[in-house]
C-alpha cells in the first residue's frame, strides 16, 4: 500500500526539540527527538514490553525511558537498561531505528529497510535556502489519501473553480498541459501567456511589479513530482514577452506524509524573490496560501475521501479528461515504483536534474519551459 523505500517528511525542522514528540507516519507510530548534540533521532515509539507510547516516558541524556515500567532505549533502538531484577536485555527488547537527515528546513524519515537509505533518492529543494527567496511553511493535517491531494496539485485547472476569489484563472483551464518523465519524476507544466491574472497575483501584479492588474501577464506554472509525495510548483508571473527573472516568482513546496490510507499531514512552503523583507506581502502570502489551502482545497479534497470511502479511485473507472494525465502518471509510477519495491527491485533514479537545468539556463527567457526530453 505505502512506498517504504522512501524520505518522508517527519516535521519541520524548527519543531523538533529535545522534548519527544510523535508522528504516525505510515500507520507507524515513531518516536522523534534531538540528542543533546542537536542531532535528530527517530525510533519506533511502541514500546515492546507491554506497548505504551514511549513518547509519555523521559529523556535520560540521549537515551529515552519508558514510562511505564522503566525499560530505558537508545538511538539505536536498542534497551540500554532493563531497570528490573537481574537486568537481563534480550534482544527482543529493542524498537526499529529510522535513518533520518536533515535538509532545506526539514526532516526527513527513512521509512523502509534502514540499510537502503539512500540520499540520492531525496528530491532537490535547495529553492528553500536560495539566496535572494525568503520561504514561509506550514503544515495542514487533512483526511484524505495522500494520492488524492497529489492528484489535486497535478491538475491545476482546478483553480479556476475551487479557488474563486483567490487563484481562479480562466488562462490556466485553457492553457495546453506539457507532460514530461524522467527517471522516476514527473513534470505538469502549463504556461499560460497574456491572460487575466488570478485574484492573488493582481495583487502581487499591482503591490510588487506596480503593474496596473487590469492588464493582461505572462503566467507559468511548473509542477514537479516526485514519489511518494513530493512536488515542486515553479510559478509566476511576468509582464507579457519579459523575462521570468523579472517578474514576481514564487516556488510553492508540498510534502505528503501519509499518517493512514485516509489521513495525511501535508507540509507546504511558499518561497518568494519579491518582498522578502516586507511583513506585510509575507503576511499577503501566508493568509493567501492558508485561504487557498485550508478553505478551498481542503473540504473539497476530504468530501472527494468521503464519497470515495475505502473504496480505490482506479477502482471506480473515473471519467477522464486531458488535464488528469499528469495525475495518471503519477498513479502509475508510484504503482510501479511499490510493485518494484514488494518485489525486491531497484527503482529508477529521480529525474529533477533536467527541468532544474533547463530553468536555470531559461531564468532571463520570456519563453516557455516545454518538455525536455
Ligand atoms: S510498557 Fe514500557 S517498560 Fe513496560
Ligand atoms: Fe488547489
Amino acid at each position: 500500500m505505502y512506498l517504504k523505500n522512501a524520505w518522508y517528511v517527519a516535521a519541520w525542522t524548527h519543531e523538533l526539540g529535545e522534548e519527544l514528540a510523535e508522528r504516525t507516519i505510515l500507520g507507524t507510530s515513531i518516536l522523534l527527538y534531538r540528542k543533546g548534540n542537536g542531532e535528530a533521532v527517530a525510533i519506533g515509539n511502541l514500546c515492546p514490553h507491554r506497548f505504551a507510547p514511549l513518547h509519555m516516558g523521559r529523556r535520560i541524556g540521549d537515551t529515552v525511558q519508558c514510562n511505564y515500567h522503566g525499560m530505558v532505549f537508545g538511538e539505536s533502538g536498542h534497551c540500554v537498561l532493563n531497570p528490573h531484577r537481574g537486568g537481563v536485555i534480550s534482544p527482543a527488547m529493542k524498537v526499529a531505528a529510522y535513518p533520518v537527515l536533515e535538509r532545506n528546513g526539514a526532516i526527513w524519515i527513512w521509512m523502509g529497510e534502514a540499510n537502503a537509505a539512500d540520499e540520492a533518492m531525496l528530491p532537490d529543494f535547495d529553492c528553500y535556502s536560495a539566496p535572494g527567496f525568503k520561504t514561509i511553511r506550514g503544515m495542514m493535517d487533512v483526511a484524505a489519501n495522500y494520492e488524492l491531494i497529489a492528484d489535486n496539485l497535478l491538475d491545476l485547472t482546478h483553480a479556476e473553480f475551487l479557488h474563486d476569489g483567490a487563484l481562479s484563472s480562466e488562462a490556466i483551464t485553457i492553457s495546453k498541459l506539457e507532460t514530461l518523465e524522467a527517471g522516476s519524476t514527473i513534470w505538469a507544466n502549463r504556461w499560460c501567456p497574456n491572460g487575466d491574472a488570478a485574484p492573488v497575483w493582481s495583487q502581487i501584479q499591482e503591490r510588487v511589479m506596480g503593474v496596473d492588474p487590469a492588464k493582461p501577464i505572462d503566467h507559468w506554472l511548473y509542477m514537479r513530482w516526485d514519489a511518494p509525495g513530493h512536488l515542486l510548483l515553479d510559478v509566476g508571473i511576468t509582464e507579457p514577452g519579459n523575462p521570468r527573472e523579472e517578474g514576481a516568482w514564487v516556488f510553492t513546496g508540498h510534502h505528503l506524509t501519509p499518517v493512514s490510507p485516509t489521513r495525511t499531514l501535508y507540509y507546504w512552503t511558499v518561497v518568494r524573490n519579491h518582498g522578502v523583507d516586507d511583513p506585510e506581502i509575507e503576511a499577503f502570502w501566508q493568509g493567501s496560501i492558508d485561504y487557498a489551502f485550508a478553505v478551498q482545497d481542503k473540504p473539497m479534497i476530504e468530501a472527494q475521501q468521503a464519497m470515495i470511502g475505502d473504496r480505490q479511485v482506479e477502482d471506480l473507472n473515473p471519467v477522464a479528461i486531458p488535464a488528469d494525465l499528469a495525475g495518471a502518471k503519477a498513479r502509475r509510477m508510484l504503482s510501479r515504483l511499490r510493485t518494484a519495491e514488494a518485489k525486491g527491485e531497484g527503482r529508477p533514479p529521480l529525474g529533477g536534474a533536467a527541468l532544474h537545468d533547463l530553468l536555470a539556463k531559461t531564468a532571463k527567457s520570456a519563453n516557455p519551459v516545454l518538455p525536455v526530453v
